[in-house]
């Protein structure tokens, strides 16, 4: 069975893909991540004793410790899911976001070019560095323009974008330089199990469960396209399969919706799994001044990978959304484990006092 390096795996899409590979066999795992706030080990407990599963806590920036890894194991696929991933957490600490997705990448890409060089021929052809980014590279649309496309110009708007768009430049380069055999994703909203709750579906499932208020940036009237985490779990290892080297694969949910729609459905679903006498749950829902910079649209033409590869993605947003609640009503273990800690911290410096934080940066 074929070795993959996946990095970040003890976050939320990468624990999602390590599971699924674990459970139907696709490698064995060997999961590096730093365990940053974002990070919670009780995703993967199912996988406490399998031998085909191996963890290792460290940073992608770590060079010398990535040779150290690819020696010892000898893997065919990297998947590089490590990343800071919260876009509001960028406007307030963006030099973490530009050392570990833009430093932290090339650093894995500097060990991942000269173990590649060493290898047989043979071993050579069969590598695959896949690196997981995101839609947010390309900007924000318009309501009638075209969904993003592989070949749109990138125009990253956060200090995250940017990084992440940095870090896909960096990949572009080792295999046009290199000839590393790469492959980039670039994928809209995730949503479903395990996800940190600091992003919107998870934070509203819980704010609501405790009766806090639900916070909808601006107008509420901004647009994703989400994406079940299980489909894009299967998207990526279908790219790594037959994916074209030194491509990019868009890949999305065909499931644009408002911020404003999107909580509108979570207070519905709860109020049926949930219900509390005498009390709506969107009765909660509170507009609150807007994310600095907020892209307005993102939308996803998923076209190439449809075609080449034949995939799609099998949940549609009701399926979807209902297993993702209930999957956090049946895990109040997992979500007590992530609330504990510097949660609170995060919830404080974010909502509290939103308006005369947010106006004293923007003047700063
Ligand atoms: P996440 O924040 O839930 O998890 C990130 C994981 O990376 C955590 O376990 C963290 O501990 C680890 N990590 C952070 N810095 C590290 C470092 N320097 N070295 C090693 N590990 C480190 O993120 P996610 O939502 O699972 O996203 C995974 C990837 O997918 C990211 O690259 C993100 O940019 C991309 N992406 C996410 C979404 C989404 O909707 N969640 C959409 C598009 C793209
Ligand atoms: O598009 C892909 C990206 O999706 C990924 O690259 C990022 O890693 C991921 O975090 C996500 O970014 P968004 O900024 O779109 O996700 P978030 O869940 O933070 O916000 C979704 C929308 O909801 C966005 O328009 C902002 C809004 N929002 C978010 C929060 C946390 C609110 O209205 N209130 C909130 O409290």
């Amino acid at each position: 069975m074929q070795t993959f390096l996946v990095t970040g795996g003890v976050g939320f899409i990468g624990s999602n893909f390590i599971l699924k590979a674990r459970k139907e066999l696709w490698a064995n795992i060997i999961n590096l991540d730093k365990l940053t706030y974002a990070s919670n080990p009780q995703s993967l407990e199912d996988l406490q004793d399998d031998s085909g599963y191996h963890f290792v806590r460290g940073d992608i920036g770590d060079i010398e410790l990535i040779r150290h890894l690819l020696e010892q194991y000898q893997p065919s696929v990297i998947i590089n899911f490590a990343a800071e991933s919260h876009v509001d957490r960028s406007i307030f600490s963006p030099q973490d976001f530009v050392q570990t997705n833009v430093v932290g990448t090339f650093q894995l890409l500097e060990a991942s070019r000269t173990y590649w060089e060493k290898l047989s021929q043979n071993k050579q052809e069969q590598f695959r560095f896949l690196h997981v980014s995101t839609d947010e590279v390309y900007g924000s649309l318009g309501s009638t323009e075209p969904a993003f496309r592989e070949n749109t110009p990138y125009a990253p708007n956060s200090p995250y974008a940017a990084t992440k768009a940095g870090s896909d430049h960096l990949v572009r380069a080792y295999y046009h330089t290199y000839g590393l055999p790469t492959l980039v994703t670039n994928c809209s909203n995730n949503y479903g199990p395990r996800q940190f709750p600091e992003k919107l579906i998870p934070l509203m499932i819980l704010n609501a469960l405790n009766e806090k208020p639900l916070p909808i940036y601006g107008d509420g009237q901004n647009i994703r396209d989400w994406l079940y985490v299980v489909d894009h779990c299967e998207a990526l290892y279908l790219v790594l399969k037959h994916g074209r080297i030194g491509e990019t694969y868009n890949i999305g949910g065909n499931n644009e919706q408002t911020n404003l729609a999107v909580v509108k459905k979570i207070c519905a679903i709860l109020n049926e799994l949930a219900p509390k006498p005498d009390f709506c749950y969107s009765s909660l829902m509170t507009f609150v001044k807007d994310r600095p910079g907020h892209d307005r649209r993102y939308a996803i033409d998923c076209s190439k990978i449809v075609k080449e590869l034949s995939w799609q993605p099998k949940e549609n947003f009701d399926s979807g959304l209902l297993k993702t609640v209930q999957w956090y009503l049946s895990n109040l273990k997992w979500v007590e484990q992530v609330e504990s800690g510097t949660y609170q911290t995060w919830i404080q410096q974010n909502y509290t006092d939103r308006e005369a934080v947010l106006s004293t940066r923007a003047k700063s």
